[in-house]
């Protein structure tokens, strides 16, 4: 299973604290098999890649550029990523696709963190708006299809299901849905990978929302925003988990 905190533009130096403290406790709530993963400003990505080198945490960013170097004056490359002894990117965060990102720009962001030996979590996810006009599957649809165009080894991407509605709003939805959902992302994809994409889910997990999601064998995982910076909530998530 995979447990990834998304820090989002949160967290400092001193954070270091509460990953040294997590880091003390997971051995203790995880299983072998398990990746644990933080996804942190650029800022923190070569200090905390550094620190937790030798533990079971791996350090991932939250966006890149699509091309390794050029004039773009504030941006940064999955190539600098890579660099800084990060392993992972979130990429189609809706709070990125929220500024003008599209499908297109990010397929080129995906290809190229993956040239560059990054894990990449992309997100996918509709809007209220979307949900209510009953488009969930066809935003589906399109952001697999363009945002994954000419990829033809999925074996480093993560496909992190993110309905827009229910990130940080504490409301997560219906087992039904999401367990239709989850066979609908399954079946976007090729034979051959139908049964090997690794699926996680995003969107107000909590220890206590995280309960409700136990029961649903098709997911692999799960994209932590807000409970990820307590290092009580987010060991809680993983033993409430396996409760
Ligand atoms: P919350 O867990 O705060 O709802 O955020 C989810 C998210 O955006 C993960 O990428």
């Amino acid at each position: 299973m995979y447990f990834i905190g998304n820090w989002k533009m949160y967290g400092d130096f001193s954070s270091i604290k509460i990953l040294k403290s997590i880091n003390s406790s997971i051995n203790a709530v995880t299983k072998k098999k398990d990746k644990i993963i933080f996804c942190v400003p650029y800022t923190l990505l070569n200090f905390f890649s550094l620190k937790f080198k030798k533990s079971k945490i791996a350090i991932g960013a939250q966006n890149c550029h699509h091309l390794e170097n050029g004039p773009f004056t504030g941006f940064v490359s999955s190539k600098m990523i890579k660099n800084t002894g990060a392993k992972y990117v979130i990429l189609g965060h809706s709070e990125s696709r929220n500024l003008g990102e599209k499908n297109k720009l990010i397929n080129l962001k995906i290809k190229s963190a993956i040239k560059n030996n990054l894990t990449v979590i992309y997100c996918i996810g509709e809007t209220l708006k979307e949900k209510r006009n009953k488009d969930t599957n066809k935003v589906l649809s399109k952001q697999i299809k363009i945002g994954l165009k000419n990829i033809k080894n999925i074996k480093n991407i993560i496909i992190s299901y993110e309905p827009v509605w229910s990130i940080g709003t504490g409301i997560i939805p219906k087992i039904k849905d999401l367990k239709k959902t989850i066979t609908f992302i399954k079946s976007k994809f090729s034979k051959k990978y139908k049964n090997k994409v690794k699926i996680i889910y995003g969107g107000s997990v909590n220890p206590k929302t995280i309960s409700t999601f136990r029961n649903i064998k098709d997911i692999n995982g799960f994209l932590i925003g807000g409970a990820s910076q307590s290092k009580k909530k987010f060991i809680d998530i993983i033993r409430n988990y396996y409760k």
